[in-house]
């Protein structure tokens, strides 16, 4: 393996510092060559969670644990997978001014969210279809989340029942609404959240019928398998669901997803629906009689109607660069969804979060909590539950580090006077 390493043929290696070293006599050439065995790994692809460096080195791994297909629908954006880039370049545009001579011995991570307390302001966004990824799927990560104390949202297209989630985490989640073109279906779902002690619903908004998500697309026609003897590929089929097919372990993908159980979904033709309007939300306030948020506000007009309409609080997301192809990072929306709501409610931003010093830069800009989506999905696809917990510990490091030298002692202190542009 060493001999085949392009880094031991480097000359820039064995030239330059490393070779200064030898020479100073730092470091023998075997000392070097064992360290570079243990650190190095053999396909550049983590074997265990310890293993990671930082959450990024989870998604080779996941790609090496997933069939073609299903990675494509976890790494895909729409189009070009532009706006999926762009969410974290928008991080890289903004510094940070770091205060000094602070005492920062101990720093206190916590968030206040609708009166509950959480230890930290990293949550886990609603991915679908986990069982994708991993056999134990939204249990898993629920496992994981009550092991390190984050605040689970779930699909309505989870593989997971929100009352199995809500009994692996021994605590209430909150519950993504895709609400289908039948009231009465969406409201079905709310009021079996509320029923379960969910204490927030939250209504995605960003996904009108059809995004055109390329990189799934051409991840299908390399994945030779035969998808449909587990599930439908099309928009309704997860909610309507198919006969089962076969038999083993494909049989339980072939139901439809557990949330739409005993709903007649005999009228159903779109799961989320083009369309939905405010008149929808004034009467979705109407209805949900615990906290109800929307997800996937991007501008300051929004955000004044929501606040206007009764909402809560509001998620400032691009649905992973899912929904459009904007371009534009939710980093970059997040100051005029803040301007917009004045205060009033709280706003979670998610999309490209993969550094503690990228959650420090969306609490200076007035985020009150961060989500992550594909990091979590990284993680439970490569290793289970230990991958999300490893995950959630390495931002929760992350944003420890960064927080301690920045010289801010809680969130709360973390201001907008942190963050700069270049000049
Ligand atoms: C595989 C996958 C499935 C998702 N499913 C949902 C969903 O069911 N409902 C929803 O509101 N957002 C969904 N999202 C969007 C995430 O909640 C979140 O907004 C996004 O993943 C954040 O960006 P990130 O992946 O860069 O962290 C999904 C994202 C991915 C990657």
């Amino acid at each position: 393996m060493l001999t085949a390493s392009p880094l031991i043929a480097s000359p820039h290696l064995f030239g330059g510092p490393v070779a200064n070293l030898l020479a100073a006599g730092g470091l023998t050439k075997r000392a070097f060559l064992d360290w570079f065995e243990t650190f190095h790994q053999s396909d550049d692809t983590i074997s265990s969670p310890d293993q990671a460096f930082d959450v990024l080195d989870f998604e080779p791994a996941a790609r090496k644990a997933l069939p073609p297909a299903h990675f494509g629908y976890l790494a895909t954006g729409v189009d070009d997978d532009g706006t999926v880039r762009a969410n974290r370049e928008g991080y890289s545009r903004l510094q940070i001014r770091s205060r000094r001579l602070v005492d920062v011995e101990n720093i206190d991570m916590s968030v206040r969210v609708f009166g509950a307390t959480w230890s930290s302001p990293i949550m886990i966004s609603p991915v679908s279809s986990q069982k994708a990824f991993h056999p134990e799927g939204d249990i898993a990560v629920a496992r994981a989340a009550r092991a390190k104390d984050h605040l689970q949202i779930l699909s309505t297209a989870a593989t997971s029942s929100i009352e199995d989630v809500m009994a692996a985490r021994d605590g209430a989640v909150w519950q993504q609404l895709y609400p289908t073109n039948v009231w009465e279906v969406g409201r079905g779902i709310v009021k079996r959240a509320e029923k379960a002690g969910s204490p927030a619903i939250v209504l995605t908004v960003d996904l009108q019928e059809g995004s055109n998500r390329e990189t799934l697309f051409r991840s299908q026609t390399v994945d030779k398998r035969d998808c449909s003897a587990c599930h439908s590929s099309s928009y309704t089929g997860y909610a309507r669901g198919r006969p089962k097919a076969g038999s083993g372990g494909f049989a339980q993908y072939a139901e439809r997803k557990p949330m739409f159980d005993g709903l007649d979904l005999s009228k159903v033709t779109a799961t989320h629906p083009a369309s939905m309007n405010w008149e929808f939300v004034k009467r979705l306030r109407d209805t949900v009689t615990v906290k109800l948020l929307l997800k996937g506000i991007v501008t300051r007009e929004d955000a004044q109607m929501a606040v206007e309409q009764g909402m809560d609080g509001l998620i400032v997301s691009n649905h992973g660069g899912r929904a459009e192809e904007s371009l534009r990072p939710t980093i970059e929306s997040l100051p005029e969804v803040i301007e917009g709501v004045a205060g009033k409610i709280p706003v979670i931003v998610d999309g490209g979060i993969r550094r503690g010093t990228d959650i420090f830069k969306a609490l200076a800009l007035g985020a009150t909590a961060v989500g992550i989506g594909r990091p979590e999905a990284w993680g439970l696809a490569a290793f289970g539950q230990p991958g999300v917990e490893t995950v959630l510990e390495i931002l929760r490091r992350e944003l420890k580090t960064i927080m301690r030298q920045a010289g801010t002692v809680s969130v709360d202190k973390i201001t907008r006077s942190h963050v700069t542009r270049p000049f």
